[in-house]
């Protein structure tokens, strides 16, 4: 059974994905009975997730096929479809896919090889919402009745669209802050200096250049002042909040750069829970 959104999963299937995941950062072992094979297939840039993928399936002892769009079939026409029927041709075991396409995967139907969701467009990243999920349990020791803030371009971020929904079926409160450029009509948005020091879990977000129609109508400079998580912010916090944020970070424009290894960062433990998170899903598919 595929992984495309974690708005499919039932929160029983959340948690269970978790527990998982513990289990592998405690030390579980497991032994597949042949060689599986985990295609690992990104049409958009990524450091984390891709490397994490193909560290948790050398992790599990299966074996990874590295695709490069740049250098393959593409460059000569084929359709992004018979690239992954290509990749169910030869036997892959399961398929990681990251693309710039919003749910790319409903052109997918026919494929029978199990497909991890590795980022689609502006709509689902599950993988990194467990892996916040995570970073959030341990902190905690639940993943329920927090506050949580994020900030920043929520209108372009897979990131805030997996968090907020299964944030709120947790049962948190969850409150957005951005310029209005990366609002969204149906969400509603509060002053970050309002709530900087109720919350539990501030969430910053990468400012998706990339992804952007019109240019930032602010100034860098300023963002950081507007809408950035500066000292003066940090300092405001409660004493066991936590900082999350997916990375890459823009240093200095949606944090001070010197404040993504500070006490109250999670960044880099998120990085670490990732392979955990990895291992976890794609031992569900491979098992
Ligand atoms: N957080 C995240 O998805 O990072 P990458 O784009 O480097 O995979």
């Amino acid at each position: 059974m595929s992984l495309l959104d974690l708005r499919n999963k039932t929160n029983d299937e959340i948690v269970s994905i978790l527990d998982l995941a513990i289990e592998f950062k405690n030390g579980k072992e497991v032994d597949f009975k042949r060689k599986k094979i985990v295609a690992n297939l990104f049409f958009e840039a990524s450091t984390r997730t891709h490397y994490s993928f193909e560290m948790a399936a050398k992790r599990l002892g299966a074996e990874t096929l590295e695709f490069y769009p740049t250098n393959s079939s593409l460059e000569k026409a084929e359709t992004f479809y018979d690239t992954i029927k290509f990749f169910e041709s030869i036997e892959s075991d399961a398929i990681v896919i990251r693309h710039e396409d919003n749910k790319y995967f409903e052109q997918l139907n026919n494929i029978k090889v199990p497909i991890l969701n590795g980022g689609d467009g502006t709509n689902a990243h599950p993988t990194q919402s467990l892996l916040d999920l995570m970073t959030i349990y341990e902190q905690f020791n639940t993943l329920s009745n927090l506050k949580v803030l994020i900030v920043g371009d929520i209108k372009h971020s897979r990131v805030a669209h997996s968090n907020i929904d299964v944030l709120q079926r947790l049962n948190n409160e969850v409150y957005l802050c951005g310029p209005d450029q990366f609002q969204e009509e149906e969400l509603f948005f509060v002053d970050i200096d309002e709530y900087i020091d109720k919350v539990d879990v501030v969430m910053m977000l990468r400012v998706q250049f990339e992804r952007h129609e019109e240019s930032l109508n602010i100034e860098k400079e300023d963002y950081l002042d507007m809408y950035g998580l500066s000292k003066e912010r940090y300092n405001r916090l409660k004493e066991d909040a936590i900082i999350l944020h997916p990375a890459p970070v823009n240093r200095g424009l949606e944090i001070d750069g010197d404040l993504v290894e500070a006490d109250k960062s999670r960044i880099f433990q998120q990085m670490n829970n990732g392979l955990y998170v990895r291992m976890a899903v794609l031992y569900n598919e491979l098992k």
